[in-house]
């Protein structure tokens, strides 16, 4: 949606992956039939970034795919937090797990196979940053979920609510996801009980903070 030649400049701009995730990217475009659900190298340095900035000690990510946004995070946390992240897809749960041993963030990342809508009611946790990256018409559910789970001046942060431009402009009727993306970007925008700014980074970052 954003000027290929733009992206190209930020991506020129950023630093470098670390080799582990830069190996991740690659082996996610050969192995996997939809590749661009990967982060990638500027929202993934993003993600790092505000884990440096934020410092959270419990972090839940909901959707991990190949989990390259999960171990971006986690080269920011600091030592002594930990990651949850769900993910629906049992294809990819032995990838997941070598995949996290290798990296050596096997103790800190604890992977939760299944649906985030019922695994989140039953956490035993409180968390400081959330990141909502799953099934798009499922994103109210997801956040009003974990909101009464995350802390006061929290942040929740959504991934794709630009969705390739579809949930800003009216062209064509809507998809599932088109509406389910559109209706969250509302139910954010009304929602009095938190604070937010909407970034154009890739396809849309929506960074919430709890009041
Ligand atoms: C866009 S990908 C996540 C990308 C990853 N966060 C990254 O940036 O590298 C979305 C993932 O959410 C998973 N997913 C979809 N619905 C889910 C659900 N209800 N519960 C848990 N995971 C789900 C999908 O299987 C997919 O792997």
């Amino acid at each position: 949606m954003i000027d290929k030649r733009i992206e190209q400049f930020a991506e020129e701009h950023t630093s470098n992956e670390s080799p582990f995730l830069y190996k991740l990217n690659r082996t996610t475009h050969l192995r996997t039939f939809y590749p661009n659900m990967l982060s990638g190298k500027v929202q993934g340095k993003f993600l790092e970034m505000l884990m440096y900035m934020l410092r959270p000690k419990r972090v839940l990510e909901i959707g991990t795919f190949t989990g390259y946004s999960a171990l971006a995070m986690a080269q920011g946390m600091p030592e002594d937090s930990f990651l949850y992240t769900i993910e629906i897809n049992e294809e990819l749960e032995d990838f997941l797990h070598h995949t996290f041993n290798e990296a050596g963030e096997g103790k800190r990342i604890k992977l939760l196979m299944g649906d985030a809508l019922e695994i989140i009611p039953e956490l035993d946790e409180v968390f400081d940053f959330v990141f909502i990256d799953a099934d798009k018409e499922q994103y109210i559910d997801y956040y009003e979920a974990v909101f009464r789970k995350v802390v006061p001046g929290g942040f929740i942060l959504s991934d794709n609510v630009l969705w390739g431009g579809k949930a800003v402009f009216d062209n064509k009727p809507p998809d599932k996801e088109t509406k389910g993306i559109r209706s969250f970007n509302e139910h954010i925008k009304n929602d009095n009980r938190v604070d937010k700014v909407m970034l154009t980074l890739r396809d849309g970052l929506y960074l919430i903070r709890k009041l």
